[in-house]
């Protein structure tokens, strides 16, 4: 009995089966349990041999039964925590990132240059009131260059920017020139009421500059753009300044800088001139200066403002100004820096 116990223990291969021959074995109906029972029929000096017997068989067993138990849960487990195990050594999944946006990288970039030259950068409010827009900029009511930005109203007096432009009168109220010149870059965006085309978006983005102070000249605006121009558009650039109208400078340009990217006539850029207009600027209006309380016979100055999406769409060569706002991820992960 004990043999065969033995054996039938040591051929369970689960936990289930360990538990059948267990009730087999030491069961109620099992054979040891009918060897116990019948030691009453036994003499008095066969009892205790026989009892003693029958218990050691059933402690040999069970103990077999126990251990054999602990064998197979553990072999449970193991095979449970090899499955489950985790290596930490895999490549982990990559996360999509973003990056900012391209005409975000054309500001920052600007704003870098800017800063190193000693410029601080001030940024307006989208919504404005129209006496910053237009009035303090040389531009009364009934100005007919108000015709010129076409204008979103939100009231009779504030309205959506069509300019960065209103940065400078705000700046030029508020600098102490007792300090040094006002040397400023106002980047931001601003809406026009235009039909969105692919050279026309009723929300685009400029950056406006001004330095004012006191043996400010034209020169030093021509220098500056230069500087733009060469730390965007390549190091061999050139600028020329052509005459132009704006309300809030006199004399007023268009400033060019010579065709980056220029095949000749073909040219899909410059058309074949060898220049392509950047942005508009001038020297700051004795009018603007005087409305936002600073003498005009002491301190002068320019002014420009320029359009990142136009720089962009050259740098890049973008075809159409709305894929700028579109969020297409498609078109906006070609500017990814991280590469
Ligand atoms: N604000 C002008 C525009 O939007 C650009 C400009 C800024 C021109 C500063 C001259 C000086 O067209």
């Amino acid at each position: 009995l004990r043999q065969q116990g033995l054996e039938e223990i040591k051929q369970s291969d689960d936990l289930d089966r360990v538990n059948d021959v267990r009730v087999k074995l030491l069961g109620k109906k099992g054979p040891l349990t009918s060897v116990l029972r019948g030691m009453k029929d036994l003499s008095a000096d066969e009892r205790p041999k026989v009892g003693k017997f029958a218990n050691e068989i059933r402690d040999e067993l069970k103990a077999a039964l126990e251990e054999k138990r602990a064998q197979l849960e553990k072999a449970v487990l193991d095979a449970k925590l090899a499955a489950e195990a985790i290596d930490v050594t895999l490549p982990g999944t990559p996360v999509a990132q973003g990056q900012p946006h391209v005409l975000q990288q054309i500001i920052d970039q600007l704003e870098d240059l800017f800063i190193g030259m000693g410029y601080e950068v001030a940024v307006g409010d989208e919504v404005e009131q129209e006496v910053y827009n237009f009035e303090k900029l040389n531009l009364p009511k009934d100005h007919p260059a108000r015709d010129m930005q076409d204008t979103f109203y939100v009231t009779p007096s504030v309205l959506m920017r069509t300019q960065t432009s209103p940065m400078q009168a705000r700046m030029l109220e508020q600098h102490d020139f007792s300090k040094g010149p006002l040397k400023m870059i106002s980047p931001g965006k601003v809406y026009r009421r235009d039909t969105d085309d692919a050279t026309h978006s009723h929300q685009f983005h400029q950056v406006e500059g001004i330095v004012v102070g006191e043996h400010v000249t034209m020169a030093d605006l021509k220098g500056t753009l230069e500087v733009v121009a060469q730390n965007l558009f390549g190091d061999q650039l050139k600028v020329r300044l052509r005459p132009s109208y704006f309300p809030f400078t006199e004399p007023s340009v268009e400033a060019d800088i010579t065709c980056f990217n220029c095949l000749g006539a073909g040219c899909s850029i410059c058309k074949g001139t060898g220049w392509i207009e950047v942005l508009g600027a001038g020297m700051v209006h004795p009018n603007v200066l005087k409305m936002s309380g600073v003498d005009p016979e002491v301190y002068g100055g320019f002014a420009f403002g320029l359009g990142p999406d136009r720089f962009a769409m050259l740098k890049y060569g973008v075809e159409d100004i709305r894929d700028f706002y579109q969020n297409d991820v498609r078109f906006l992960t070609q500017f990814d820096q991280k590469g």
